[in-house]
């Protein structure tokens, strides 16, 4: 159990629309979060080189992955956080290529470190009913059960589809930033 006060909340947005939708609620999150004492960092994906897993398996031979680039410096992020918002917008019922590309590299990590972390998933669509998500939000369970890690809770943000869309959706703010806050309710 990690003391409130020492909790270390790792925003990850994987919408390639800058101050975008998804970034908003990852923000928003984060801010609540922090507002009630945990610290905080934050990755945009689209920012960062990371190449997609090629299947080659030196991962498996050798412990480490054949590419040199942001995704080590990224997991040695996420194995000092104790909560992971991992944010993505639904395109075409799924997540975005930038958050699955992201996804597909924790093939090549000591997935042991990644237990007993939190998740929040964060995650606006342009259709307006929530079902549209339903894909993403059961992939993104079914790793945390496969990986030992605790899915916290789903904030979801339908019917948003210009940028700032969400900034304009009361509802959605609050859902977010009371996800903030139960971050440091929950141990
Ligand atoms: C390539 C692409 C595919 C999309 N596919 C879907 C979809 O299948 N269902 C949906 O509800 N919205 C879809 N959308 C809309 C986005 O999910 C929506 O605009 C979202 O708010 C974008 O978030 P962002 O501002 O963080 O990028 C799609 C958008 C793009 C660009």
């Amino acid at each position: 159990m990690v003391p409130y006060e020492n909790k270390h909340v790792l925003g990850i947005v994987g919408s390639p629309r800058i101050g975008g939708n998804t970034e908003t609620l990852v923000d928003t999150i984060l801010a609540s979060a922090v507002e009630r004492g945990a610290s905080s960092d934050k990755v945009i994906l689209t920012q960062l080189d990371i190449a997609p897993c090629q299947a080659c398996n030196a991962c498996r031979r050798t412990g480490s992955c054949i590419h040199e680039d942001d995704m080590e410096k990224l997991v040695s992020l996420m194995e000092k956080s104790d909560v992971w918002i991992l944010g993505t917008p639904i395109y075409w019922w799924g997540p975005t290529a930038q958050f699955k590309t992201f996804l597909d590299r924790w093939y090549g990590v000591d997935q042991r470190h990644f237990q007993g972390k939190q998740i929040i998933a964060a995650i606006p669509m342009g259709g307006k009913d929530d079902h549209y998500a339903r894909h993403t939000v059961g992939m993104i369970k079914d790793i945390c059960n496969y990986l030992g890690m605790q899915y916290i809770e789903t904030v979801i943000a339908p019917g948003m589809n210009g940028r700032g869309s969400v900034r304009e959706s009361s509802r959605a703010i609050e859902s977010a930033r009371l996800a903030g806050m139960r971050i440091m309710d929950s141990c």
